[in-house]
């Protein structure tokens, strides 16, 4: 059994791959197991530089590698991304609740992502395609600037065979684009669900979110359907800095997933 502290204690994993994702941002392949559930996040940290939170994006079935998609976006992000196969990435964790996996047994599930957005919610793709006869209709609505920005889109492709419904929506797309070209709330907004049966799960930019929930709330779904990631949040991810804090909840302890009504006087702030 893990000692109290091993809940914060780094390990070294070796970087295995290395994919350019889009000019500045990567996709890491670290040898080794982490047992994680999808939402779930880590802290990955260089030497002399920091630590930055990133959510893993890879199959969590997946026992021989995980992967960290990482933006440069800061100076430990700039200093991470700056890594190669073969050298080391030093990561501590999983830490977080996680999506409410149970929750979406035997429902509709509608996954809403802006963005990197994206990236917490693959491994729960994964899991729910891995298990289907639990879940019923899985829709995902993706939203990106523009089409050369769509992450993960040798997996969206897939995913458009094997989920209900796949939305790719772009605010800028070129003419061979697959998806719809707008904002995210356009093909929301046109979607029929069961408002009865449907669970949404969002994960996306802050100021997103708001605009996100309207559309939902104006076709009835209910507040207590509807589950939220703050991760972006998050700092030291592990209750000290307190820069994380959402009402009294603080992201990292508490989440980073929250329902919508347990929030909602908190949505925009
Ligand atoms: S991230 Fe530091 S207290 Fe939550």
């Amino acid at each position: 059994m893990p000692n109290q502290d091993s809940k914060f204690k780094y390990t070294s994993y070796e970087i295995i791959k290395k994919e350019e994702m889009m000019p500045g941002m990567f996709l890491f392949r670290l040898k080794g197991r982490l047992d994680f559930k999808p939402g779930q996040f880590v802290q990955a940290a260089l030497e002399h530089f920091g630590e930055g939170t990133f959510a893993p994006c890879s199959d969590p079935n997946q026992k021989d590698y995980f992967e960290l998609c990482i933006r440069g976006c800061g100076s430990t992000s700039n200093g991470l991304i700056t890594l190669l196969p073969g050298d080391e990435m030093l990561v501590r964790g999983p830490y977080g609740n996680g999506w409410p996996i149970k929750k979406l047994w035997y429902k509709d599930t509608l996954l809403i992502a802006g963005g990197m957005g994206l990236v917490p919610l693959r491994p729960l793709i994964f899991e729910m395609l891995r298990s289907k006869i639990n879940f019923d209709k899985i829709t995902l609505v993706a939203g990106f600037k523009t089409d050369e920005h769509l992450l993960f889109s040798h997996d969206l492709e897939i995913w458009r065979k094997k989920l209900s419904k796949v939305i790719p929506v772009v605010e800028i797309g070129s003419k061979n684009f697959w998806g719809e070209i707008g904002m995210i709330t356009e093909p929301l907004k046109n979607l029929v669900f069961n408002k009865k049966k449907t669970i949404a799960l969002i994960c996306g930019p802050e100021v997103m979110v708001p605009f996100v929930n309207q559309v939902l709330e104006e076709k009835g779904l209910p507040h207590n359907q509807i589950y939220i990631s703050y991760e972006r949040r998050m700092e030291c991810g592990i209750g000290i800095c307190q820069h994380c804090n959402i009402g009294s909840h603080l992201v990292c302890k508490d989440g980073p997933i929250f329902r919508y009504d347990q929030i909602k006087e908190e949505v925009g702030k």
